[in-house]
């Protein structure tokens, strides 16, 4: 046993250990200055820029050490600097067209909003580790991941890749997956900043935003996300943001990230998306594959500028310190990437697990599902069920082994389009479904004949129709509808068979004309690797759904704070496709920080489905809701389950008014497993910028003094619970 001495004595050796410590290894911010300090005029422009590592231009030579990727940025051998090998994306490792040879793909993660629907950011954090393994067993060392913008408009080509359109969910979902990336040694950003919320003329619109409605919505997202995950790395946008490029703009990355935030990691662009030179004065610290740019300004023209200008020359160095902290803070010099197999067990294991727990039932009269033993046979229509399921196209384009199981030419006239394919996984929700069917008579019918679609539907006890919206980045989906006819083939299988079950594969939201004559939808967003089996394991109800939408389904588009998405009718496939010096403004003040749901609640609308929702198979409630303030306001409140079968619920508090002001925010959540009959006392604290509101003058959150109301809900429109709190006047630092 020890003795009061050996403890003290054990804890001595201890200081003296860690105090030893931190004199042989200095900090990453030391060692950044450092060799900073010793770098030549020549190498100082080293790290400052990248090329494209994608030989896809003819004659193109890539270095030795690169591997096929987006990006790859040279090392400096002699100060022992790494090279920086970059691939994206935010739902995996990137397929690059299949140009690496021997590859086997890697671990396609469901959709961004199947990650937020999870409302499990240690799940999400899963999600990160995955991808970061993966990264590094491909020999990378960047991760381009970190999708964070808020889905403003729920027609965003890109929804797919980012989490929700709540700056809390968003922040708190994103910061985990970045922290597991980098839990790898790989540096990961965190994209695209800031105010990317279309893709429509992404190059040159101009998002409008007061620094009030910014700091409240989209910003918040990103300084959650940054606070949570400590990314190395930033990516600025391609728009503009109230003038200039975001890229160049001294507000965003000057003042808000590196002076307010404290920032201590890089600023890397966004490919092809830097205006010139004086970016680099503006906060960005590195021009990302520089051959997409007019020219390599932050090469030989940065050097040139340092050797004239005191102040270029300094803030040059300060680039390379920042670039080389984010490498040494991650220990991608200590800790290289080695090629090596994955493991591709547990990348589908994760997969599985976010879908699962990401796949939202949105509806489901009369308890038609699960399916139970009395349904002898069942049609399954359309949406290339027998085939495999849909992702996402663009930079962010995933495949596993063997590439995609099926690519369908989507055209298109921009340089780029011959890239364009909907692409489809290797997992079979025909083969899931008739696996769990067990005996049931199980057939397919393609759904490009609507009558003879409805006629098999007649003659079955159920039908399941899987409709498929594909998107991507650089277009919109403008009307938000279902394409190709789909929506007639579901209000004619509907007609024709009363349960008919509706499966959607979408990017984000859709408008369902034919809603009210189905059964049950399930939004299984873009399901990943293990799309099929998640999908069929809740049909069938091996798995109780407890995903919750992380974003408004609208009820039409005459809902939206602009009903047309601003130069719609000038864009084309991107990138490349925009078409330049067309003079396009998106005004995000219309709707400023209130966004999707806190849009509905101030214009009193009512969604076709709301954030928040999803349905599971048994039931919850909620008891003693009380809410205390001080420093950090809490709530505390007992969930139940109330039904026969073991669930998980997403309880949610939103802020509902402030001071006399009616408004919503979610205020906090928690996901809470739970037995049949078994209750759990949950607490939440609530992040007071959620209470607070942003005080231009000040450059500060300010909270007022008086009476708040907070209440819990299944939904934004379903409130269940309401309490009030006195709060006195606080002001925070940003
Ligand atoms: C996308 C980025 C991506 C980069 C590299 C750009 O087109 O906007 O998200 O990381 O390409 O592939």
């Amino acid at each position: 046993m020890m003795n009061a001495h050996s403890v003290s004595f054990a804890t001595l050796a201890l200081l003296c250990s860690t105090s030893v410590l931190a004199q042989t290894a200095p900090s990453p911010e030391a060692r950044a200055a450092a060799t900073a300090a010793s770098m030549t005029e020549d190498e100082r422009v080293i790290l400052t820029n990248g090329i494209l590592a994608i030989p896809l231009i003819p004659g193109m030579k890539m270095p030795e050490d690169a591997v096929v990727g987006s990006g790859y940025v040279p090392g400096v051998p002699r100060l022992g600097v790494p090279s920086l090998k970059e691939t994206d994306a935010t739902l995996g490792v990137a397929w690059e067209f299949g140009l690496r040879k021997n590859d086997d793909g890697a671990t396609a993660l469901p959709a961004g909003p199947a990650i937020g629907s999870t409302w499990n950011p240690a799940l999400a954090r899963k999600g990160g580790e995955v991808i970061g393994a993966e990264a590094r067993a491909k020999g990378f060392n960047v991760m381009l991941a970190g999708g964070v913008n808020i889905i403003r408009d729920p027609r965003n080509g890109r929804s797919f890749e980012y989490i929700s359109e709540d700056p809390l969910l968003s922040g708190l979902i994103a910061g985990e997956a970045v922290a597991g990336v980098q839990s790898n040694h790989i540096i990961s950003t965190v994209k695209h900043f800031a105010f990317n919320g279309q893709e429509t003329q992404r190059s040159f619109v101009n998002s409008l935003i007061s620094e009030k409605n910014g700091r409240e919505s989209d910003l918040l997202a990103f300084e959650i996300a940054i606070e949570r995950g400590n990314p190395g790395a930033v990516m600025c946008a391609y728009n503009r943001v109230n003038g200039p490029y975001a890229c160049d703009s001294d507000w965003l990355l000057n003042k808000v990230l590196k002076r307010d935030w404290r920032y201590k990691g890089f600023v890397m662009s966004d490919w092809g998306a830097v205006p010139g030179l004086h970016a680099a004065s503006n906060g960005l610290d590195q021009q990302s594959a520089a051959m997409l740019d007019k020219a390599n300004f932050f090469g030989k023209p940065l050097k040139d500028a340092a050797a004239k200008d005191p102040a270029m020359a300094a803030r040059l160095k300060d680039m390379n310190q920042r670039i080389l902290y984010a490498i040494y803070a991650n220990g991608l010099d200590t800790n290289p990437s080695v090629k090596g197999p994955r493991n591709k067990a547990a990348g589908l294991a994760t997969a599985e697990a976010i879908a699962k727990e990401g796949i939202v039932l949105l509806r489901n009269e009369h308890d038609v599902l699960p399916l139970t033993a009395n349904a002898r046979s069942i049609v399954v229509i359309g949406g290339y069920a027998d085939t495999g399921v849909l992702s996402g196209g663009g930079s962010s384009q995933v495949q596993g082994e063997g590439g995609p199981v099926a690519a369908i030419p989507v055209g298109g006239d921009g340089p780029m389009a011959f890239l364009a394919q909907e692409q489809y996984h290797r997992s079979n929700p025909l083969r899931a479904i008739t696996t769990q069917a067990r005996g049931a008579k199980v057939s397919f019918q393609r759904g490009n004949n609507v009558g003879e679609a409805a006629d098999a539907a007649r003659k079955a006890d159920v039908a399941i129709v899987f409709a498929t919206e594909w998107r991507t980045e650089g277009t919109d989906s403008f009307d938000l509808a279902l394409p190709n006819g789909q929506d007639q083939l579901i209000a004619a299988v509907a007609e024709a068979n009363p349960n008919t079950i509706v499966v959607l594969e979408t990017g984000g939201p859709v408008l369902m004309p034919w809603l009210n004559k189905t059964a049950a939808v399930l939004e299984a967003w873009y399901p990943g690797a293990r799309g099929g089996e998640a999908i069929a394991s809740i049909l069938f109800g091996q798995t109780n759904p407890s995903g919750h939408l992380p974003l408004t389904f609208p009820a039409s588009l005459d809902d939206l704070p602009r009903r047309t998405i601003e130069g719609e009718r000038t864009n084309t496939l991107a990138p490349g496709g925009d078409k330049p010096n067309v003079e396009v403004n998106a005004d995000y003040n219309i709707d400023g920080s209130d966004v999707g749901y806190r849009w509905n609640a101030r214009k009193g609308k009512t969604a076709l489905f709301p954030f928040g929702h999803g349905l599971t198979y048994t039931s919850f409630a909620y008891d003693d809701l009380r809410i205390t303030g001080g420093k950090r306001v809490t709530a505390t409140f007992t969930v139940r389950n109330t039904g026969a079968r073991e669930g998980a619920d997403v309880p949610q508090l939103y802020l509902v008014s402030a001071v006399g002001r009616k408004l919503q925010k979610l205020a906090g959540f928690d996901k809470v497993s739970l037995k049949p009959g078994e209750a759990r006392k949950v607490t939440i604290t609530v992040d007071p910028r959620i209470i607070a509101e942003w005080d231009t003058d000040a450059n500060g959150w300010r909270i007022g003094a008086g009476s708040y109301e907070f209440a819990l809900g299944a939904s934004a429109s379903t409130l269940k619970q309401a309490a009030r709190v006195r709060l006195s006047a606080q002001r925070l630092k940003p």
